[in-house]
């Protein structure tokens, strides 16, 4: 069983409000198609989910947030998860969605739901869910994004992998001279005192990462752009990115 997230980075343009890089998610659907393990996939919002979010002011901490935004985001990631869905079909593919709302009830996951997803990916299906705005109760509501969805899902099914699909080659230690970090083990030491690349959205998906290879799983960040990277991980043991464990 491998997890897959699809980053609001690479399956959006982030500079502009509501664009998806179909071509780009076209490529990755050819590429997830050679992969014969069952996997399931989580993506993030980019410059759907993401960009209301922010217009309208609304945080993964549940509050009272204007309920016209919950709405906007909510409508903008069921049109980014259609977008996904289509290009998966069109791939030959037999994506099978499911919004976060059918294994989590507040912020809580429902852990029989969550088996229950691992099942449908064991199936032929791939089961496709996402980050989205989500009921809390007591009039409130949060933002549940992605990153946290990979953590849920890695808590109860303990995948092989968890792959992170980003835009980016990887985690740098550097980001002006962009050097990359192979293996987090190695950046273990030196994490406290040097300033990472893990600013903004690439800080909550290092907490993440770090939270499911503290569970004894292992997680890798790859370049979406190159999408057979993503295949060589799974099938040749072949990491081009970055290694948590
Ligand atoms: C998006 O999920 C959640 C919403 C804003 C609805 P993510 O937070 O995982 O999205 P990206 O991958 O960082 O864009």
């Amino acid at each position: 069983m491998i997890l897959i997230k699809l980053g609001g980075s690479i399956i959006t343009n982030k500079e502009r409000p509501l664009s998806p890089r179909t071509k780009t998610i076209n490529n990755i659907a050819k590429q997830l198609k050679k992969i014969s393990e069952p996997f399931i996939i989580v993506h993030g919002g980019g410059s759907f989910g993401h960009y209301w979010s922010v217009k309208y002011d609304m945080h993964t901490k549940p509050a009272k947030y204007d309920y016209h935004g919950v709405a906007i985001v909510k409508n903008s990631m069921i049109q980014l998860n259609k977008i996904i869905l289509d290009s998966f079909a069109k791939n030959k593919l037999n994506p099978y969605c499911l919004p976060p709302t059918d294994f989590m009830a507040g912020n809580k996951s429902i852990t029989s739901k969550v088996k229950e997803v691992k099942k449908i990916a064991e199936s032929n299906l791939i089961p496709v869910t996402f980050g989205d705005a989500m009921w809390y109760g007591q009039k409130k509501s949060y933002i549940l994004s992605g990153d946290k969805i990979m953590s849920i899902l890695a808590k109860t099914l303990r995948p092989r992998l968890s792959i992170f699909v980003l835009n980016v080659d990887g985690l740098y230690s550097d980001f002006k001279t962009k050097l990359l970090i192979h293996d987090m083990r190695d950046q273990q030491a030196s994490i406290q005192d040097t300033p990472m690349d893990v600013t903004g959205g690439m800080k909550r998906k290092v907490e993440e990462a770090t939270k499911i290879s503290k569970m004894g799983l292992k997680v890798f960040f790859v370049n979406g752009n190159k999408p057979q990277r993503i295949v060589d991980a799974i099938q040749k043991n072949k990491f081009e990115g970055t290694v948590f464990r």
